[in-house]
């Protein structure tokens, strides 16, 4: 990881600076999209500092993964409870076979990965019997959107993408869109704009 992208994800940074810059973050169009509930067995890729914990409403078991140690054990010593559980690493098949997972959080981790390894990530999803729902999240590149494309380019993911190129992504994993949305970081004041869909099996 480079000097730029241990800065950047920082937790006081990511959790402190960066919605001072976009101009405020308010998450929860992306949690409703996820429509879990108390019974619910939910995986979080790309968990980072757990910030999932601020908006999530009850579940059976929480999973979050990230290979950003920093960020797990900031999750572990802020954002821990009964039936959570943190591990740093990547989500692999045998996860998925062992958890099996009904929701899944991708906030902010598409735009992270090469498409090979998107997709491969999508597919594993979408052919996991127990997945009901993925929610994602992810900053993105639109037209005339000076400001929000500015900060887009400064992210730390590398693969930051247009609207249609995350949905071909996620068609050609063979997952069905059924709700996609473009949300502002903030309601009010939000600058930065995200690309966030509601996603099940069976495209
Ligand atoms: C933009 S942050 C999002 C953090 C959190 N989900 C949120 O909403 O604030 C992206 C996170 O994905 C993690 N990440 C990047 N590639 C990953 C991978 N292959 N597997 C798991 N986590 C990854 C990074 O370490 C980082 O913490």
């Amino acid at each position: 990881m480079s000097f730029y992208q241990r800065v950047l994800g920082h937790p006081f940074v990511y959790n402190r600076i960066r919605p001072f810059v976009v101009g405020g973050i308010d998450w929860s169009p992306l949690y409703e999209k996820l429509e879990s509930g108390p019974g619910d067995v939910i995986v979080d890729v790309g968990c980072g500092t757990g910030i999932a914990h601020d908006y999530l409403r009850g579940f059976a078991a929480y999973f979050g993964f990230d290979t950003d140690q920093v960020a797990i054990d900031f999750a572990r010593q802020n954002k821990s409870g009964p039936n959570v559980t943190y591990t740093c690493g990547i989500f692999t098949a045998e996860d998925i076979a062992r958890i099996q997972p009904t929701r899944i959080i991708l906030a902010g981790l598409l735009h992270h990965l090469s498409d090979g390894d998107a997709l491969s990530l999508l597919r594993m999803c979408a052919q996991a019997p127990s997945v009901k729902r993925i929610a994602t999240s992810d900053v993105v590149y639109l037209p005339k959107q000076f400001v929000s494309n500015a900060l887009a380019y400064f992210d730390r993911g590398k693969f930051v993408r247009k609207p249609a190129q995350y949905v071909d992504l996620i068609t050609q994993a063979g997952l069905r869109i059924v709700r996609q949305d473009v949300v502002r970081s903030h309601p009010t004041n939000g600058k930065a704009l995200y690309f966030m869909t509601a996603l099940e099996p069976g495209g």
